[in-house]
């Protein structure tokens, strides 16, 4: 059978979009940032998305338009003979983990878009938001169900295949969540005490770099919001013909996602010093302020409806992206059929994520690492350790396996300034930078 492609190159870029922008950028985002004193962390992250993201997102891309495979296949097909390949099941790896909780976030998104839906959300519950969702998240199967209803529309749109499924889902609700991001920032900023928000996201407090979990933070945010190194930008580049373009494509996809984050910093930090919020609340943190913002504004249980509604969407947009790095794997792999591989990664993912669920009640007291809870440890291992992993090995191998000429057409960069620094960041800068990060985190050195 022919492998799918894309319908037109827009297609490709609107879910390359759908993919990067989703909850890593208003969720994960916010609380990541609130949890590392916002401003430095900030200026981490925009210097790893720059440096590091950019770059590679472009390897990344290249890879699997070039190899026409998934993310363990294409390794296999540039580099044979070689166990290269093995380090595409960091990516298979992190699409379990990183869907498994993901599901459970997107899943509480719905349970708020009902709450709007039917009203219980226009005025604040008897117990507050914060109290309202600590008891939702706590209840042994409710949040199970909208975990399940989140699973089976990602897994409808990925069995329907590339086109049909993922492009046309993709074409709305970018724009949408767009326009209400950016009603809500101007919302949130004409709230009292605003200005300590911004501060708190944009004034670097500078003894915050000497703690070494800021860096492997900003890292794995940057990774986790482009959907980078999973092979998700992979699978989707192998989906593309020879002759479209790739540079521009994926500037153009670091530029609208950085957008989205910041954007979002925007609305949350100054809600969050307004009504008071503490802003290491970790992952229920836009839970907890988004409600309060919706109910202060004018028409703003109809605002909160419309905007849980796009966050649905765009969450739909990056899971179907990551369940479709395993199933393009296993389809090719093992022959079996869209359908079949769709519907069983995608239940295996839903098992994992009642774990995550029950680790809010039920399993609250088991921390798999550390003090973190079964949802921070499974995001840990996956964002901050395996994604960066599958990103130096992508980097290695055009930096290093390739030729210099191979990897400049592989990525349709011309000979020139521009393609020489490309180059040196993939060969060098990135590869050193993640490896002197991953140094740093455990201790050998010190940045
Ligand atoms: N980038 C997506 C988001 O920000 C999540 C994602 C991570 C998607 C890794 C694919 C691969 O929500």
């Amino acid at each position: 059978m022919a492998r799918e492609q894309w319908g037109t190159k827009l297609g490709f870029m609107l879910a390359a979009m759908g993919s990067a922008v989703g909850l890593g950028n208003i969720w994960r985002f916010s609380f990541v940032a609130g949890n590392n004193g916002g401003g430095a962390f900030l200026i981490l992250y925009l210097l790893f998305v720059l440096l590091i993201g950019v770059p590679l997102l472009l390897t990344e891309v290249s890879i699997g338009r070039k190899a026409q495979s998934d993310v363990v296949g294409s390794f296999q097909k540039l580099a044979p003979k070689t166990p290269w390949y093995l380090t595409g099941f960091f990516g298979i790896a992190s699409a379990f983990l990183i869907l498994g909780f993901y599901a459970v976030v997107a899943g509480w998104a719905i349970f708020y878009f009902w709450n709007y839906i039917n009203g219980s959300f226009f005025t604040s519950p008897e117990v507050g938001y914060e109290g309202a969702f600590g008891q939702f998240i706590s209840h042994s199967w409710h949040p199970i169900a909208w975990t399940a209803l989140f699973m089976i529309l990602t897994i409808v749109i990925v069995l329907s295949g590339v086109k049909k499924g993922i492009e046309a889902a993709n074409k709305i609700f970018m724009p949408l969540l767009a326009i209400i991001l950016i009603g809500l920032a101007f919302f949130s900023l004409s709230l009292e005490g605003a200005s300590e928000g911004l501060k708190f996201l944009f004034q670097p407090d500078w003894t915050a770099f000497s703690n070494p979990s800021i860096y492997i933070a900003a890292l794995g945010q940057a990774f986790f919001s482009l959907s980078l190194g999973m092979g998700a930008m992979l699978t989707y580049g192998s989906y593309l013909k020879k002759e479209n373009k790739l540079p521009s494509a994926t500037l153009g996809i670091g530029i609208m996602d950085t957008f989205f984050a910041i954007i979002s910093g925007v609305v949350i930090f100054p809600a969050v010093f307004a009504f008071g919020i503490d802003p290491s609340s970790g992952p229920p943190l836009v839970f907890i302020t988004l409600p309060s913002i919706f109910e202060q504004m004018p028409f703003g249980g109809i605002i909160g409806l419309v905007f849980f509604f796009a966050l649905i969407l765009a969450s739909l947009s990056s899971s179907v992206s990551i369940l479709e790095v395993p199933t393009a794997y296993f389809m090719r792999a093992f022959g079996w059929t869209r359908f079949a591989t769709s519907v069983l990664v995608g239940s295996i993912m839903f098992v994992l994520g009642i774990g995550v669920s029950l680790g809010f009640g039920l399993w609250s007291g088991v921390t798999p690492i550390g003090d973190l809870n079964i949802l921070d440890s499974m995001d840990y291992i996956a964002s901050n350790i395996l994604l960066p992993l599958g990103g130096l090995s992508m980097a290695l191998l055009v930096g290093w396996y390739f030729k210099k000429s191979e990897a400049l057409e592989a990525t349709d960069m011309k000979k020139g300034l521009l393609g020489n620094v490309w180059f040196t960041i993939v060969k060098f800068i990135a590869p050193v930078m993640i490896i002197l990060i991953f140094l740093n985190q455990i201790g050998v050195i010190s940045l």
